[in-house]
């Protein structure tokens, strides 16, 4: 097997907490990506990163400044993530009625909102890195967050 192959298997014995990160673009529309790539940083200044491929819709709308929120689901939340993993399902990512939209786009029934300015971006080969400064957060208080592992949500 490849290096490839064994990296992706290796990979796959990780367990994962789902998230959809959503922002709107400059035209006001808005995005939405299932990532399980988000990492906290540091508490100095609160931060946090995702990678975000750049074939990915969201991608261009990641700009220097910009906001988005991670939205960290809990384990009643596989449709939604399926949908906003799904590029054939992309004009359905907003019907669910839990989308607040009025300003960043955020779900309110989500195990946590962490709502962030784009602070930094680099450039690694498919991906970009996006480092996040943490401008507010908040959560539910019973913990019941979505899995991911070995290509299945647990
Ligand atoms: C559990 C899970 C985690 C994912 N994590 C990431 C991720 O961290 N970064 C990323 O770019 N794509 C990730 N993806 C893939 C994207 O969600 C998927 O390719 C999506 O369709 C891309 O958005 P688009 O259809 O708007 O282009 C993940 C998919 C799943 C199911």
């Amino acid at each position: 097997m490849s290096i490839q192959d064994n990296f992706r298997l290796a990979m796959r014995r990780y367990i994962y907490s789902v998230s959809i990160m959503s922002n709107k673009d400059n035209a006001g529309n808005p995005n939405a990506i299932t990532v399980s790539s988000v990492t906290s940083i540091s508490m100095n200044p609160p931060s946090l990163l995702i990678c975000i491929n750049k074939s990915s819709r969201i991608h261009n709308s990641i700009e220097l400044g910009s906001k988005f929120c991670i939205n960290l689901l809990n384990n009643e939340q596989e449709d939604i993530s399926n949908i906003c993993s799904d590029e054939d399902m992309y004009d359905q990512r907003f019907k669910d009625k839990n989308w607040n939209l009025q300003n960043i786009p955020f779900l309110v029934n989500a195990q946590a909102n962490i709502f962030c300015k784009v602070d930094k971006l680099t450039s690694y080969h498919t991906h970009s890195i996006v480092f996040g400064l943490v401008e507010d957060a908040k959560y539910a208080d019973e913990i019941s967050t979505l899995t991911y592992v070995d290509g299945e949500y647990k």
